[in-house]
């Protein structure tokens, strides 16, 4: 696998870097202690062309490659893992869903503005008794005939108190276990639609997640993605491209922890000379830089094989895994070289672990995808 990078992908890489430093550090200390949600920021973003990134130009986006998607996440989450997770599920959750599995009119309506820049999408599975057990949904999808019925409530959802339209997956008929659940799309303004208060989360503090609450809303029929019976597989195929996303999260996260403890031991001195020239620390710079690339790697041939059109299931699961492991480890080693400095706001890290913790467990727990892995390399 050749990972050399084209000088398309190096400009994608370029300019979210510029757009991280330049627009996202400045305030993300002050969003993260107010829990605020970079409005102003994904805006930018989303002029910018990074909501829609791999989206067909004709659909308002950006036509650019899986590969490309990664080195943006990874840029953005360095500095800012709130901002970059509204990104990710934009652009892989909400975006491919809709442009791998939608109607053309969906495409027109619900596809457009979001790839475009002009609103943000949401992505709705969890609920409070399924987690992981995504075939186990409560929330109500009825067949009225030329609508459905949706009851229920979704947890834990993203951008939930942002986006202007929902992806819900919801139980249609209960008798056919997974064949029976539906994805709808459900605007805001819709009748019957509560968005709950926002998380008061431990880490991406500045991002959006809500519970939402669906009471007897009435979606029309044409709003349903795919054929009847579709919507966990529809599920299950957008969250094997959404977790090469939060991988490169977790590698931007684990990457920007690490720049900045290196950066730190060229400065700080004790004992007379700076701290990378004792090897206690040296060897744990050594760890970390070894481990990131280590998911790097894994990261960049999950998006090799999306981009060539190949099964990437097994490698997604891998790379998410093996990401956000190093992302909580590693993070944790960066603020052990800051020492007390690591543990104050000022010197990002410690908003940098925190941060990591999340890429452990959504889109799919680290247990989840060893379920995923293990199913994958044991079948004949
Ligand atoms: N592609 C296509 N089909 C798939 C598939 C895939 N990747 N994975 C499963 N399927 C199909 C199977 O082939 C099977 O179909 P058939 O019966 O026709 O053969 C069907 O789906 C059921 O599959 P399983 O038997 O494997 O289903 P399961 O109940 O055992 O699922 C699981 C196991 C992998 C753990 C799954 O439940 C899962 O992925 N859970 C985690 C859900 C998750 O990621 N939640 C996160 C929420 S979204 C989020 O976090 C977004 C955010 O806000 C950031």
């Amino acid at each position: 696998m050749n990972f050399e990078l084209s000088e398309e992908q190096l400009a994608v890489r370029g300019a979210a870097r510029d757009f991280a430093q330049n627009v996202l550090k400045p305030g993300v200390i002050e969003r993260d202690n107010e829990q605020r949600f970079p409005a102003d920021e994904i805006r930018q973003l989303g002029e910018l062309g990074f909501l829609g990134l791999m989206v067909d130009p004709k659909y308002g986006g950006s036509g650019m490659d899986v590969m490309s998607y990664v080195l943006a996440m990874e840029e953005i989450s360095k500095v800012d893992a709130s901002t970059s997770v509204c990104m990710s599920v934009c652009n892989s959750l909400y975006c491919y869903g809709i442009e791998a599995y939608g109607s053309e009119a969906q495409k027109e309506k619900y596809l457009k503005p979001v790839a475009s820049g002009q609103k943000i999408g949401a992505f709705c599975l969890s609920e409070p008794e399924a987690g992981s057990d995504a075939t186990s949904q409560s929330t109500t999808a009825i067949d009225m005939g030329d609508h459905y019925l949706l009851n229920g409530t979704k947890n834990w959802i993203t951008n939930g108190g942002s986006a202007s339209y929902y992806i819900v997956i919801a139980q249609t008929d209960a008798g056919k276990g997974h064949k029976g659940i539906n994805a709808l799309i459900v605007e805001r303004d819709i009748e019957g639609f509560i968005v709950g208060a926002k998380e008061d989360k431990l880490g991406i503090r500045g991002s959006d997640t809500h519970t939402l609450m669906f009471t007897d809303v009435k979606v029309p029929k044409e709003n349903r993605i795919g054929e009847d019976g579709f919507g966990f597989k529809f599920a299950m195929k957008t969250l094997s491209g959404g977790r090469i996303g939060i991988a490169a999260q977790a590698l931007g996260i684990a990457a920007g922890a690490y720049e900045l403890a290196l950066a730190y031991s060229k400065e700080r001195k004790t004992f007379g000379k700076e701290i990378y020239k004792h090897q206690a620390i040296g060897f744990k710079l050594a760890d970390m830089a070894t481990q990131i690339e280590c998911a790097r790697l894994l990261v960049y041939k999950a998006a090799a094989l999306k981009d060539a059109g190949e099964n990437y299931e097994l490698a997604s699961s891998m790379a998410k895994l093996y990401a956000s492991e190093v992302a909580m480890k590693q993070t944790v080693e960066a603020v052990q070289i800051h020492g007390g400095y690591g543990f104050v706001k000022e010197y990002h890290v410690e908003r940098l672990m925190r941060d990591a913790k999340i890429t452990q467990i959504y889109e799919g727990t680290s247990e989840v995808q060893k379920i995923i892995i293990s199913r994958s390399i044991l079948k004949d």
